[in-house]
């Protein structure tokens, strides 16, 4: 067995119907890992689970339903025997703008899908499996939440707060259960449209990687932190970004400095 091997692992997606969250089942059902994957909506979550394929369920769920979350877990056990890793990908961003701008409703809803789920889930999972048998969860954060950008003010409080639970997690759940966090960079799915679709030359020739994130950069990402090759990591945040938080790599790069 490699240490990147899943095989016999059930996981948990919230969030897995596109995106970040579908790479991130695709990762581990290639490594050999049952998942089950949620959405909103069942019609998205099938479509999902037929996508990934391997042994894969699509469960609708919003990422804030007690009850869902329940039947998941149920699931995960009655059909695959475990609950061994879970990514609490599922994330909003209904509070774009200056903070002062904005309301409770959005508030709420961006710390309730981002924060509160996690919390939810993961006690959920813990209590019906890891707490005894142990496990690995992921928290999907945001570079957002290391630094402050303009507009995404509150988003990014939830994520610092993510990254701050993240850690008193893995202190909490010691030493069964591995709590970790990744910090994406701006990456191409739907949630970040704004971020990237009318900047995407500017962000390619300003990060040093050259290019904006894909999905399955992070799914990769995900599949080593829920593995055994990351099994002395807990409470850490896995910053994967291509180098955007170094700074402009334009200013830095040899054709650069040449014509100054
Ligand atoms: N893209 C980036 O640049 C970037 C950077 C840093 C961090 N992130 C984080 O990565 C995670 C995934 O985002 P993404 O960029 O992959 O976005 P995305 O492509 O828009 O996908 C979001 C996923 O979350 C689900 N979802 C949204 N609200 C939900 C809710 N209330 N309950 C359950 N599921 C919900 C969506 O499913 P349905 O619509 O089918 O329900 C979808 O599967 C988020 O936590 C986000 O904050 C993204």
């Amino acid at each position: 067995m490699t240490r990147l091997d899943l095989t016999g692992r059930t996981a948990i997606v919230t969030g897995g119907s596109r995106g970040i969250g579908l790479a991130a089942a695709k990762a581990i059902a290639a490594a050999g890992g049952n998942v089950i994957l949620t959405s909103r909506s069942q019609e998205s979550a099938d479509a999902a689970a037929a996508e990934v394929g391997g042994t894969t369920l699509g469960i609708v769920a919003h990422a804030v339903d007690e009850q869902g979350a329940r039947r998941c877990m149920d699931l995960a056990l009655e059909w695959f025997g475990s609950i061994d890793i879970l990514v609490n990908n599922a994330g909003t961003n209904p509070a774009y703008g200056p903070v002062i701008d904005q309301d409770h409703a959005r508030f709420a809803k961006t710390f309730d899908v981002n924060l509160w789920a996690p919390v939810l889930w993961t006690g959920l999972a813990t209590r019906a499996w890891m707490g005894e048998h142990g496990g690995a969860v992921v928290n999907m954060a945001s570079i957002g939440g290391l630094g402050f950008e303009p507009d995404l003010g509150i988003y990014n409080a939830s994520k610092a707060a993510l990254i701050h639970l993240t850690k008193q997690l893995a202190l909490e759940l010691s030493p069964r259960v591995r709590v970790n966090s990744l910090a994406p960079g701006v990456v191409r799915t739907k949630l970040a449209e704004q971020l990237w679709k009318q900047y995407e030359g500017q962000l390619n020739s300003s990060t040093a990687l050259g290019r904006i994130g894909e999905p399955g950069d992070i799914g990769s990402a995900v599949a080593f932190l829920v593995s055994d090759a990351a099994s002395w990591v807990t409470g850490e945040t896995f910053v994967i970004d291509g180098g955007q938080r170094l700074g402009d790599a334009a200013l830095f790069r040899a054709e650069a400095l040449a014509d100054a």
